[in-house]
């Protein structure tokens, strides 16, 4: 085959693709695109059925759990703690400080503890719920780092429960938060549903539209 006869072959293919592409370009301009009901892909920030938003659970803020926290099981998930910690008053560190009074506490300041230099960047703050929450979660996370050998606890109810208990192993215990409202999404939702009906109310008496 000489290369004449390969231009022709290359011509023809390119004739061909742009052929395709000016029928696909006319098709798009004659048939306007129509979304699909329901989207095949979830959109961040979209909100979707009320039914999706309960899938994410564990999202849900520390206050969310501490509200309903059980003092009684926290003090039994302490046992996972109690190898290297103890909360009694005046009570001697161990592999970990001693952690009486320690939830509104300073954080890396009980006497006598040799902390890590992860730990110890975090002294100017206290151990409020949100804090210790998130320590409790995934020390690792919170400080990259430090030398408490634990993994974390996953369930936050667990979570909560043990930071309950630790709050009342102090001589002046926090107030535990209250639920955050769960009515905010629901009203979100109105509002937007409200937004759309002015918006459509407007289309249909807009002239120009
Ligand atoms: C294997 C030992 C070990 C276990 C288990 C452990 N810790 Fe610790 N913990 C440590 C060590 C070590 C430190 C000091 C960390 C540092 O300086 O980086 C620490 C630090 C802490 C601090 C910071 C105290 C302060 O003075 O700022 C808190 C709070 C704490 N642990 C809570 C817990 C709780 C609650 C549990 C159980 C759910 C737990 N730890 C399980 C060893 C442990």
């Amino acid at each position: 085959m000489d290369s004449f006869e390969w231009n022709k072959i290359f011509g023809g293919v390119l004739a061909g693709l742009v052929a395709l592409l000016g029928v696909s370009i006319a098709s798009d301009m004659m048939f306007a695109r129509e979304l699909p009901e329901k989207p095949g892909y979830i959109v961040a920030g979209v909100e979707e059925a009320p039914a999706e938003a309960s899938a994410v659970e564990a999202e849900k803020p520390a206050a969310f759990f501490l509200a309903s926290a059980e003092v009684s099981k926290g003090e039994a998930v302490f046992k996972k703690c109690a190898a290297c910690h103890n909360a009694a008053p005046g009570g001697a560190n161990g592999t970990g400080p001693n952690l009486h009074g320690i939830i509104g506490g300073p954080i890396a300041a009980k006497a006598g503890f040799s902390y890590s230099d992860a730990l110890k960047g975090k002294s100017g703050e206290r151990w409020d719920f949100d804090h210790m929450w998130n320590w409790l979660k995934s020390p690792k996370a919170y400080a990259p780092g430090n030398k408490m050998s634990f993994a974390g606890i996953a369930k936050p109810e667990d979570r909560a429960a043990v930071i309950a208990w630790l709050n009342t192993q102090s001589n002046s215990p926090l107030p535990l938060p209250a639920a955050p409202a769960e009515e905010a999404a629901p009203e979100e939702n109105a509002v937007a549903t409200a937004e759309t009906e002015t918006a459509q109310q407007v289309a249909e008496t807009d002239p120009a539209a």
